[in-house]
């Protein structure tokens, strides 16, 4: 089967992968079920239309279940510098492991490292030799190995570019190699000889490996066979090919691209506040060259980062995705700590400089760091949110204001969140928008479609910045939360005259490190799926700047239908489409009357047809089927201002109908 795209525009590659899926999603037509007749009456007159905002499906990124290190930021090396076991040595050193034991290797840490903010090293004292008949060493060598995040995953044909500091008064002979996760199968490898002159004091060296065979579960290993004493530090191995060339996991990265985010929201949730105030994400810490980033431990979600996915890859990613940035800034209070009011006014510096560093000019103290960074032109960043979830603690207001008038002082067009929830009620504060965070059960999160119905027209518009359906019926990730969820976003929808932006939460799951569900992206070293959630999000990825058109939807003594109609526009094709979506959440087959009225072009007669369902309310997706809930697009035929349809039980449909008399046709061979 092959789809003439060119014709059909952008409506997408996604979409064309999804085809290839085929027939299942008439599984649920099989079971008989009673059908409930319906009405769904779109009025898409220009007077009853509404622009809606242009950024109001976007994502959040939060350093959650290993979404970043070991995970979307494509380090493979995992606690690269020696670090995360902490400023006092010796320290442990996980998850580096020695290579040989103690009569011929051994191995600790020393704070010896000349960069400054990074001081722990590692040292190798070698006590075997080849040469030396009475202690040679084992066959493999001795040394140590990283296992990366869980295994790393090394391909055929792929180049690895590969960075470590050495220092050592004495000759040395280090292999370093990748190799399957026993170390049998060498992948790659590359040697390092020199005299006693060459690493006497600190020196870089970087080198690719091109790897000669395949396998997700490797590791990288250092090894010798030479007597000596070797310190190492700042171990990186790097994907040389990434996301636009910017150190993002390609396969992750597209998955975001795919679902056409307008804003990125980072780098938390509770990771942006730290449990304590001294492990929170501080911007300073994670700018400027990987190697000179002390890393923390995110004590949110117990583990350790070394910040290579630090403030300017935010930037840099959001660019990447054609995204705004939406940096949530520690105002101050952590989950279970917070600073002397004293230290205020450092906080809000903080803040003033790392928006300097983002936008300033490239000749700026802040915006200079960029530049030698790489990127002297301003990144858009235009809104900054106070905190995550902090309005209920007693000194919230008071830091809100300090870091409101600062940054509305030297910034006066950059839009401010508060955290303050300021739809049922007026704020007592001033604010661009309010920040709400919805996590509920499936009924109330479809039921929740209303939370905004009667929100007051005036004053700060809403950024429901965090929503999912969780605990029992979100499993992993459901088919019935997705429906839930496309509920609730067709609230937003209709209310987005005050609703301005929402994104799903959690982003990411590494699949070796849950510490959240269900989340929109799971992944291990070399695989990924979207979640239920994640396909229909992407339902929702021409509302940006679309026209919405109010209508109804109408079935006696059945509450589970909701919908939503809008015209969007591909900017590529200059085409333009009616989309109308309706989820059904009850039980029934619904027969559904359509009927479009005050449209000024016509509608063509062909279509698309896209349905996202599955056999059960608890259907996850998987590694092993990750495509069992994904939508599944045919093309329609009779497409018109009046169309009769069967949508099936539980399941989520859009319509996607051409205007403009232009031509939309499917070629199937
Ligand atoms: O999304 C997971 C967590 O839920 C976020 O860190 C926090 O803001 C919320 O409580």
């Amino acid at each position: 089967m092959r789809l003439n795209w060119a014709l059909y525009g952008s409506l997408s590659c996604t979409l064309m992968v999804v085809l290839i899926c085929g027939a299942f999603a008439f599984r649920l037509t099989k079971t008989p079920s009673a059908t409930q007749s319906a009405t769904f009456n779109v009025d898409a007159s220009s007077q009853s239309a509404r622009v809606m905002p242009d950024n109001l499906f976007g994502i959040f990124f939060e350093e959650i279940n290993h979404a970043g290190a070991g995970g979307l930021w494509a380090e493979l090396v995992s606690n690269r510098g020696f670090e995360a076991g902490g400023k006092n040595t010796p320290s442990i050193f996980d998850p580096w492991v020695k290579i040989g034991n103690d009569s011929n290797i051994l191995v600790s840490t020393d704070r010896i490292s000349t960069l400054e903010r990074n001081e722990v090293a590692l040292k190798m004292e070698v006590l075997c030799d080849n040469d030396d008949n009475s202690n040679p060493c084992p066959s493999q060598g001795v040394g140590v190995y990283n296992p990366g995040f869980w295994g790393m995953n090394i391909e055929d044909g792929q180049v690895y570019n590969v960075v470590l500091y050495i220092l050592s008064v004495d000759s040395i002979d280090l292999s370093v190699s990748l190799t399957s996760s026993d170390g049998s199968q060498n992948l790659a490898q590359h040697t390092i000889e020199a005299d006693e002159q060459e690493f006497s004091s600190w020196t870089r060296i970087e080198f690719e490996l091109e790897s000669s065979g395949t396998n997700s579960n490797s590791r990288l290993q250092i090894t010798t066979s030479k007597c000596g004493t070797i310190w190492l530090d700042q171990v990186s191995v790097m994907p040389s090919d990434t996301f636009m060339g910017h150190g993002f996991r390609k396969d992750l990265a597209s998955m975001l691209a795919d679902i056409k985010p307008r804003f990125l929201r980072f780098p938390g949730g509770s990771y942006s506040q730290g449990r304590r105030l001294a492990n929170a994400f501080r911007w300073k810490s994670t700018v400027g060259s990987w190697e000179q980033r002390p890393g923390h431990f995110n004590d949110v979600w117990n583990y350790w980062t070394d910040d290579g996915l630090g403030f300017f890859e935010f930037l840099q990613l959001a660019e990447d995705l054609g995204a705004l940035p939406v940096w949530v800034i520690h105002n101050g209070i952590s989950l279970n700590d917070q600073i002397n009011p004293s230290s205020l006014p450092s906080f809000v510096e903080d803040v003033l400089d790392g928006i300097e560093f983002a936008r300033g000019d490239p000749e700026s103290t802040w915006g200079s760091v960029r530049t030698e960074m790489g990127h002297p032109n301003p990144f858009e960043l235009k809104f900054i949110s106070i905190g995550n979830q902090e309005c209920g603690n007693k000194n919230y207001k008071a830091n809100y204001l300090k870091f409101y008038t600062a940054i509305k002082a030297a910034y006066p067009d950059m839009k401010v969140v508060t955290n303050c929830d300021g739809s049922n009620g007026q704020l007592d504060h001033p604010a661009d928008l309010y920040d709400v965070h919805v996590y509920t059960s499936a009924s109330d999160m479809f039921s929740k479609s209303q939370l905004f119905d009667k929100t007051s027209r005036n004053g700060p518009k809403a950024f429901v910045s965090e929503y999912a359906v969780t605990g029992n019926d979100a499993g992993k990730g459901t088919l019935v939360a997705a429906l839930a969820e496309a509920g609730f976003l067709m609230g937003l929808e209709r209310n987005s005259d005050i609703l301005e932006m929402a994104s799903c939460a959690p982003l990411f799951v590494n699949n070796n490190d849950r510490r959240f569900n269900p989340d929109a992206i799971v992944f291990n070293s070399s695989m990924q799926f979207g979640t239920p959630s994640y396909w229909m999000q992407q339902f929702f990825k021409y509302s940006n700047s679309a026209t919405y058109h109010p209508s109804t939807i109408q079935a006696s003594n059945y509450p589970s239908l909701l919908a939503s109609a809008l015209t969007w526009e591909d900017t590529d094709s200059n085409r333009k489409y009616l989309k109308l979506k309706i989820v059904n959440y009850g039980s029934k087959v619904v027969s559904l009357k359509m009927s479009i009225s005050g449209l000024e072009t016509k509608i063509s007669s062909g279509g698309l047809k896209t349905i996202l369902t599955s056999s059960k309310l608890s259907d996850e997706n998987s590694f092993e089927e990750p495509n069992k809930v994904v939508p599944v697009m045919t093309n329609i035929s009779r497409a018109g201002e009046t169309m009769s349809v069967a949508i099936a039980p539980y399941s989520l449909t859009s319509f996607d109908l051409l205007l403009e008399s232009q031509d939309l046709r499917i070629f199937i061979d």
